[in-house]
């Protein structure tokens, strides 16, 4: 008999939901169904996915099938939501979530510093779509409001944001966005339903890349909008059906088993984060340090308030930026300069602000001095991973010894 969702608790829901016995084999794991189309009854599909969804319970793989389901369901329970839709990446996710509920005319907000591609989506190609774009500081309160108009249809945020860790203060921002009637997306690979519930502080959709901490090992691409079943059903029509971007069965698969590992990982994640962090800010070569974990976040108190974990990411300065980066590849040996996150190796990148400011941010002259101010002209981005933090600390140790 399937787990009743609403009476275990979430790591329980994160080994049990979406997955029950399987009636032919008797097998309590979930199987890879990589069959692309599903038998019907004469008279119950057609030529055209339009209507199938009620008739059979799949049809074609692309509109959907059994290990994506089980995914989409186990998500949903995690989130404590009613639906999901998955999607081939989290990018795929991000931009049929949009470009399924904006139109020609409407006008989005978007964070000031978001995940590239995100930005670089919405400052681009849906500009040259029709859609009004505008950025705003969403740990700003005043920032988000006078940015609001008329035909704000969607807000969308990070929190923690990409790749600086400013946080969004969900309830509140909710709180605005829908006293405006726009409706709010909250992007949460970096907290994972182990950390923050967007949807319960009042967020109208929770997009993840799959790729990142859910997934959990750097081996299977994916994304997810989590929300209402009705816009999900919409979602899943237009942008699953017609824009084609769904996620193979292996991959729903090597992601379940991801998640039945997501709460134990995300503990081990935050320890060692924490354990690094506060071994780089105790360090006299790094000049700061920012990590939602520690007092020195200056959104600590959110954080506290918000995040049942600080998750495992990081941001650090250090004294020379040049001279730390050309020793990179010389002294790690256990970090990879790598551009992903939420695996089980740890991972290091750099964020050159003029570089980001060129490619991807394209900030007014207001939100550059705001990112200045939090990121200065420079700093190195940690991913925490699963190994040993006292080695951790002595990799890092022996990158910042050449300084
Ligand atoms: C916060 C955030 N959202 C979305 C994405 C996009 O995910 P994907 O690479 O799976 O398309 C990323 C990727 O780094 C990310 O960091």
């Amino acid at each position: 008999m399937p787990i009743d969702v609403n009476a275990v608790g979430f790591d329980t829901l994160a080994v049990h939901a979406g997955v029950s016995v399987d009636p032919t084999t008797g097998a309590i794991g979930p199987h890879i169904a990589t069959s692309t189309n599903f038998a019907a009854d004469y008279g119950t599909i057609g030529f055209s996915a339009e209507g199938t969804e009620d008739a059979v319970p799949f049809a074609y793989a692309r509109e959907g099938h059994p290990n994506a389901a089980q995914l989409e369901s186990r998500l949903a329970a995690l989130e404590g939501a009613e639906d999901a839709v998955v999607f081939s990446t989290g990018i795929a996710a991000i931009s049929g979530l949009m470009l399924q509920l904006l139109h020609p005319g409407d006008h989005l907000l978007v964070s000031d510093i978001s995940y590239a591609g995100t930005a670089e989506f919405t400052r681009g190609f849906l500009r040259t779509h029709g859609i009004e774009v505008d950025v705003a500081d969403m740990t700003d309160l005043d920032d988000v409001a006078a940015a609001l108009r008329p035909n704000t249809r969607l807000v969308h945020a990070e929190t923690p944001c990409n790749p600086v860790l400013k946080l969004a203060d969900i309830s509140r921002l909710a709180d605005l966005v829908h006293s405006h009637g726009a409706r709010l997306i909250i992007d949460s690979t970096f907290a994972t339903p182990v950390a923050t519930r967007p949807l319960e502080m009042g967020a109208d959709f929770v997009v993840h890349s799959l790729t990142k901490y859910i997934g959990g090992h750097g081996d299977a691409l994916g994304g997810a909008v989590i929300g209402p079943a009705d816009s999900l059903a919409l979602l899943r029509r237009d942008v699953a059906v017609h824009l084609g971007g769904s996620l193979s069965a292996f991959n729903c698969w090597l992601i379940m088993r991801g998640l039945e590992t997501l709460p134990i990982r995300m503990a081990a994640y935050a320890d060692r984060a924490h354990r690094v962090a506060t071994f780089l800010e105790a360090h006299p070569r790094v000049t700061r340090v920012r990590y939602p974990g520690l007092p020195s976040h200056p959104q600590y108190e959110l954080a506290q308030r918000q995040m049942r974990s600080a998750s495992g990411m990081i941001a650090f300065h250090v004294e020379d930026h040049e001279r730390f980066g050309s020793g990179l590849k010389e002294n790690l040996r256990i970090f990879s300069f790598a551009a992903s996150l939420g695996l089980s190796r740890s991972l290091i990148l750099e964020a050159r602000t003029a570089d980001l400011q060129r490619t991807t941010f394209q900030l007014d002259d207001e939100h550059l001095r705001r990112y200045r101010d939090w990121a200065g002209d420079a700093f190195f981005r940690l991913s925490i991973g699963l190994e040993d933090p006292d080695d951790l600390c002595a990799d890092l140790d022996r990158a910042l010894s050449v300084l």
